[in-house]
């Protein structure tokens, strides 16, 4: 174990400070016309730094080079896209690009080289692919205004169909902003080849709740998401829950639950060691 350890901190010391360069973040998707923001982030420790460059299939367009007197920063648009410096700091460089076009797809990589005398270079990034069409709201189908407790309540959503190929957004169902329980939901294709989730909720679980629900149809790619939206009705009859108090003489739930919760990742992100 010690001798373990002292590996390791001879290593180290051989090495130098390691991971200067922290969390890059390039969105995996973005859309022509539109902006996409790129982040950096380091930790210089008891180093400094000599520049930090961002570059798109290996042409730079943005360097920071903080001993430089009089330009600390430049800034090359290129004919894919614009640029523009978001923030900056002694931890993080966050840059915009505008104007995206689909050649605006490729690798973006973030470069840190520490100051004199280790003139240490690291280096991380990630693929973003520029879509041509906005990705939309998904399509509700099949819908009712309102339903019995006895029915079950079934609404299709898929996403809007794009003329140019396309990855599918990924489509999941909230009620009441909780992740549906996937027992409620059934996935689909139709024969023109749309793709969806269809809820199937018993109209019973949302006349419990007092006979309306809102349901949202969330459909993501990458960090883009937009959402369909429908209030669940159902007709809520007094009598009927009387009815079931006399006749069975005890409450039982069956029911279960209807939600559950969900955490869902934005962005890509890299670290290299
Ligand atoms: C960058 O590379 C990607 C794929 O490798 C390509 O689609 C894109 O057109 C390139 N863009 C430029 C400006 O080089």
């Amino acid at each position: 174990m010690l001798v373990y350890t002292l590996v390791i901190l001879l290593f180290s010391s051989t090495t130098g400070a390691r991971n200067l360069l922290g969390r890059v973040e390039v969105p995996q998707f973005a859309f022509e016309g539109e902006k996409a923001t790129l982040r950096c982030t380091f930790n210089l420790r008891a180093t400094r730094l000599y520049s930090l460059k961002w570059y798109h299939n290996n042409t730079e367009f943005y360097r920071y080079v903080p001993t430089e007197r009089k330009r600390h920063f430049t800034l090359q648009s290129s004919s894919v896209f614009s640029v523009t410096e978001v923030f900056r700091s002694e931890r993080e460089v966050v840059v915009s690009l505008g104007k995206l076009r689909r050649g605006s797809s490729g690798h973006y990589r973030c470069e840190l080289i520490a100051e004199h005398p280790s003139f240490r270079t690291e280096a991380a990034g990630a693929f973003m692919t520029v879509l041509a069409e906005t990705l939309g709201p998904p399509v509700l189908v099949g819908g009712r205004e309102i339903y019995e407790p006895t029915e079950v309540i079934k609404v299709g959503c898929q996403a809007r169909v794009s003329s140019q190929p396309a990855p599918r957004p990924s489509l999941q169902w909230l009620i009441e902003g909780r992740k549906v329980d996937d027992r409620w939901i059934r996935p689909y294709a139709t024969p023109h080849g749309h793709h969806g989730i269809a809820l199937h909720v018993p109209g019973r679980l949302v006349a419990e709740e007092g006979g309306t629900m809102r349901a949202e149809c969330q459909a993501t790619l990458g960090t883009h998401r937009h959402s369909a939206y429908k209030v669940l009705r159902v007709r809520v009859r007094l009598i009927s829950y009387l009815d079931d108090y006399y006749s069975t003489g005890t409450t039982v739930h069956t029911s279960g639950s209807l939600v559950t919760t969900t955490v869902a990742a934005a962005v890509v992100v890299l670290k290299f060691p």
